[in-house]
């Protein structure tokens, strides 16, 4: 098979931009603290970037860098669009408003009409499995449920960009499991580009195309590591050497960066 040649106007457009393109970033507060420094990081269009690092070394910062909530004091934060998710440990749900309201209101805060916001939202509610849930208030859900609407909310917005800051950190396994080929399967219908924190190396592997590893504060990357596995991901290749391998790898990796 011979793929097709670009059109005239993809040639002379030339490529793509990457959507994130951080070169040299550095992050000093006005207290003196510095959490990251020297931090070159490009995500392109349909790669899922993971990122691990010990706690403090500035792994937040890079994603609120990312969003436009703060700017780099050193380098260039280079974001190419402005359709960014960010989705945050908390699933911060208004617990007065049930699941279809909860997932409606970053499109009701863009002023988009009910007429396009309400078939928007019940189209992410049931890419994340939430269908017969519109009607339940937050307190009436599980952290899992909870967390697929705050994923659904997010993805209302159509992102290009969409930044994960350990959306899953605080579930039991088997639901950040499922979880996690939930958001899998979403990131191969979307292909959206994505940034996504984790403190687990498992998790990170097996969501990714692409593994980096942060040293400790002031936090820069001190590898990397490309993931051969193919998309849509084999839920049973948790269990395989080469998985086990990859995730021995990082782990050393990242304990390497920390000492
Ligand atoms: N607004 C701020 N002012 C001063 N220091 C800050 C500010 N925000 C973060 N820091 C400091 O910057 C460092 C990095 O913080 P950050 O939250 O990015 O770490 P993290 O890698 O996300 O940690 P964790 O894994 O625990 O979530 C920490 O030492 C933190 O105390
Ligand atoms: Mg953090």
């Amino acid at each position: 098979m011979t793929l097709a040649s670009p059109s005239p106007a993809a040639t002379l457009a030339g490529p793509t931009p990457p959507l994130l393109d951080f070169r040299n970033v550095a992050m000093t507060f006005p207290n003196g603290t510095t959490a990251l420094s020297g931090v070159d990081l490009v995500v392109e269009r349909g790669e899922f970037v993971s990122v691990v690092g010990p706690s403090g070394c500035g792994k937040s910062t890079l994603l609120r860098i990312a969003s436009g909530l703060e700017s780099a004091s050193e380098g260039t934060a280079t974001v190419n669009t402005d359709r960014i998710g960010y989705v945050f440990q908390d699933a911060t749900l208004l617990p007065w408003r049930d699941v279809q309201s909860n997932v409606e209101l970053l499109a009701e805060l863009n002023w988009q009409p009910k007429r396009v916001r309400t078939p928007k939202a019940q189209w992410a509610i049931d890419l994340v499995g939430l269908n017969g849930f519109e009607k339940h208030l937050p307190k009436q859900m599980s952290g899992g449920m909870k967390m697929r609407a705050s994923l659904a909310r997010s993805l209302t917005l159509d992102p290009e960009l969409f930044l994960f800051d350990e959306p899953f950190g605080a579930l039991d396994e088997i639901t950040r499991e499922r979880l996690n080929d939930e958001l899998l399967k979403i990131f191969v219908e979307q292909k959206f580009g994505g940034l996504f924190i984790t403190h687990s190396v498992s998790e990170a592997v097996y969501l990714s195309t692409k593994v980096v590893v942060m040293s400790g504060r002031p936090g820069h990357l001190v590898d990397t590591f490309e993931v051969p596995f193919d998309m849509p991901r084999d839920p049973e290749i948790r269990y395989t050497g080469e998985f086990a391998k990859l995730v021995g790898e990082v782990s050393h990796a990242l304990r390497e960066g920390h000492s």
